[in-house]
């Protein structure tokens, strides 16, 4: 899985450096999901499709811009699926985006995925990764190349709180749970962009994302195979623990594959608050 690691790295220079060129249009296109693409995100698609197809030990790549997947190498061991761009919509506003990649094997089942990775672009280019040996470890850009800094871990318990979806349409007892974490001390950390906000929690060594089901969105916005197993994968090897409310995320399947899922991730106390709260009120 090293190779994959390094066509990553290559991805995260080149497509730091378009957005850093500042073109932040949209384009007149709309992806599978039904969001309207910015032009970042057909272009950051592209690289990354670039840059994997050079890898023999990858057998197909599917994407959140991509309707199907596309085959690279019939004998290779890997499936990725990557969302090359996500929080596009923050673009325009200069805050940090980010790219996700899941690597699995035979499909693209939560329990099949076996390393995945996401890279931030801030005011600092950053890398986490998780391959092989099961670690998460944090890289940084130095100008020339990545530098591990160090293996992430999470504590029990954190102080920071991203609760997404629109609240208008949060189910009451969630409201009540989001609440009580607020009544209970944690401070409001979101930005609207999944990895700076997961990221956040990470380094900070706990707390809680959430991107529930709503009245409007039964099922979440957030898509299994792009953006929940691999964050799902980083946050469990942290010491963490993923749950869609009731269940661990990574024992979810997929029917097509831009499904979602509600999603929770976060440290251990926080996420048994949550299974507590949905599990007393099944949807
Ligand atoms: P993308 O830009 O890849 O479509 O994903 C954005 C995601 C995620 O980063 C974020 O947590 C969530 O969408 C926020 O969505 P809303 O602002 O629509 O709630
Ligand atoms: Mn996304
Ligand atoms: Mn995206």
């Amino acid at each position: 899985m090293k190779e994959i690691l390094e066509a990553i790295q290559k991805i995260g220079v080149r497509i730091d450096s378009q957005i850093k060129r500042g073109e932040t249009d949209k384009a007149q296109s709309f992806n599978t999901s039904g969001d309207q693409q910015v032009k970042l995100d057909i272009l950051s698609d592209q690289i990354v499709e670039e840059e994997l197809k050079k890898v023999s030990s990858i057998k197909e790549i599917i994407s959140e811009e991509k309707s199907q997947p596309v085959e690279v190498n019939g004998k290779g061991e890997f499936l990725v699926a990557y969302d090359p761009l996500d929080g596009s919509s923050l673009v325009d506003v200069n805050l940090s985006v980010g790219s996700i990649f899941g690597i699995y094997r035979g499909d693209y089942k939560g329990e099949n995925i076996v390393g995945a990775g996401y890279i931030v672009y801030g005011p600092r280019l950053e890398l986490v990764w998780s391959g092989e040996d099961g670690k998460v470890i944090l890289y940084r850009w130095d100008g020339e190349k990545f530098n591990r800094v160090e293996e992430v871990k999470l504590k029990e318990k954190g102080k920071i709180l991203g609760p997404g979806g629109t609240q208008a349409k949060w189910y009451p007892f969630h409201k009540e749970l989001i609440d009580s974490l607020f009544q209970e001390g944690y401070r409001l950390r979101y930005s609207g962009g999944m990895v700076p906000d997961i990221h956040q929690i990470l380094l900070k060594g706990g707390g809680l994302f959430a991107y529930p089901a709503t009245t409007d969105k039964p099922k979440g916005k957030l898509r299994r195979l792009f953006e929940v197993f691999p964050f799902a994968l980083i946050v469990e090897r942290a010491g963490g623990k993923a749950s869609n409310g009731t269940r661990p995320l990574l024992e979810l399947g997929y029917s097509s594959y831009h499904d979602t899922t509600p999603c929770f991730f976060g440290s251990s106390y926080e996420i048994s608050r949550v299974e507590e709260t949905y599990s007393a009120n099944p949807l």
